[in-house]
């Protein structure tokens, strides 16, 4: 018998007009195969127009964006960085690479983000030299709250809004409110470039200085000469023309997200063993997974192999930093939330491709194994 139709956690969507197509096209057609040109410039205002934010520099993950940001806040050898625990390893990894030290922050329940209390905690404790917030699945850490405290201390923050590409916390777009917003465009991203990176920031002088060193730091000489150390980092013009293509759609692809959230949340209203993902006020969320926390870790695992039996992918909540393996020897600061929040959570599939008959297969396996 042949399998039913996988359904996926978030895939990549391409626009139904070729958006994407024209503007490889173009790069084709002008010869510019190369990490600069017209895709690339576009891409990286209407980019930065999008998010409310003065300047952006493409580049080649979301993870060099975090490592370009860090050299850009001045993070080196020895520094102590404050970073949200309940994340994905590349807001963190860019930290050791610096040769930083990573101290983590744990969440709070109301946003699944870092907590105001855990962070001024943590300054009581350490003198960092910035702080990494994320916006986990497109919904927004508490802003004001964690502004002040860094303001109070100095310290700039680098939004990690590489799953919260179009939320906006009070009006503001996710990674234009810090001094520094990266984001991904990775293939399970909202929309996607194959691979790839923005960072924004505030400063023209700073982004200027990102893009040299995304560019190996080539200094301005007729020969290769290089002053500091480079990166090869900045994005191809090719990959440039599918994220300007990817723009176009973005809204549509938000509320999709929305309208998918929505569904899961009506039609598994009835089940009293599961919450989902806080939805705060302030909150417009893109919505880039449908998350829900069950009463009982075991359920998650129950849950995760009837789906997989249906050809459907649901996975846990990223699991903290502070319990990877690679990350036990740093500190942490807070209590037992993150951790509650992976032992319990599971997203669920969120691929804007999904049909309702999708979402109703999807709602009656949740249905049939919680029910029980
Ligand atoms: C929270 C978070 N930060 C950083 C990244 C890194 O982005 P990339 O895969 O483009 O390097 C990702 C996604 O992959 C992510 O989910």
């Amino acid at each position: 018998m042949s399998k039913p139709e996988r359904l996926y956690l978030s895939s990549p969507h391409m626009s139904n007009e070729g958006y994407e197509l024209a503007y490889i096209k173009e790069a084709f057609d002008t010869n510019w195969i190369a990490p600069l040109g017209k895709n690339v410039d576009g891409f990286e205002h209407e980019f930065a127009e999008i998010v409310g934010a003065p300047y952006a520099a493409a580049l080649s993950s979301g993870t060099a964006a975090m490592h370009l940001a860090l050299k850009a806040v001045g993070v080196s050898n020895g520094d102590i960085v404050f970073c949200q625990s309940l994340t994905f390893a590349a807001s963190a990894n860019p930290i050791i690479y610096e040769n930083a030290v990573t101290v983590f922050i744990d969440s709070d329940r109301e946003t699944w983000n870092m907590d105001p209390n855990a962070l001024e905690a943590a300054f009581k404790k350490y003198t960092p030299k910035a702080v990494i917030i994320v916006h986990l699945y497109g919904l927004s850490a508490n802003m004001d709250a964690l502004t002040e405290l860094c303001k109070k201390h100095n310290v700039p923050i680098i939004e990690d809004a590489a799953e919260s590409l179009g939320t906006t916390y009070k009006g503001k777009k996710t990674g234009s409110i810090g001094e520094y917003g990266i984001f991904s465009f990775n293939g399970n991203k909202i929309i996607t470039t194959s691979g790839g990176g923005m960072l924004v920031g505030k400063d023209k002088s700073k982004i200027d200085k990102v893009r040299f060193w995304a560019t190996q730091s080539r200094d301005p000489a007729r020969h290769y000469q290089h002053s500091e150390l480079g990166y090869n980092y900045r994005m191809s013009n090719i990959v440039a023309g599918i994220g300007r293509g990817q723009l176009k759609i973005l809204d549509d692809r938000i509320k999709k997200k929305r309208y998918i959230f929505t569904q899961y949340k009506s039609m598994l209203s009835e089940l009293d063993s599961i919450s989902f993902m806080p939805i705060n006020l302030w909150n417009e969320p893109n919505c880039w997974l449908s998350c829900i926390l069950a009463d009982k870790p075991i359920k998650i695992i129950e849950l995760i192999d009837t789906l997989e039996v249906e050809n459907i992918e649901a996975r846990p909540i990223w699991k903290p930093m502070h319990i990877q393996p690679y990350y036990k020897n740093y500190d942490h600061i807070g209590g037992e939330v993150s951790e509650d929040i992976f032992n319990r959570g599971l997203c669920l599939p969120s691929d804007t491709k999904m049909t309702d008959e999708n979402i109703n297969r999807v709602c009656e396996i949740i249905t049939k194994v919680l029910n029980v």
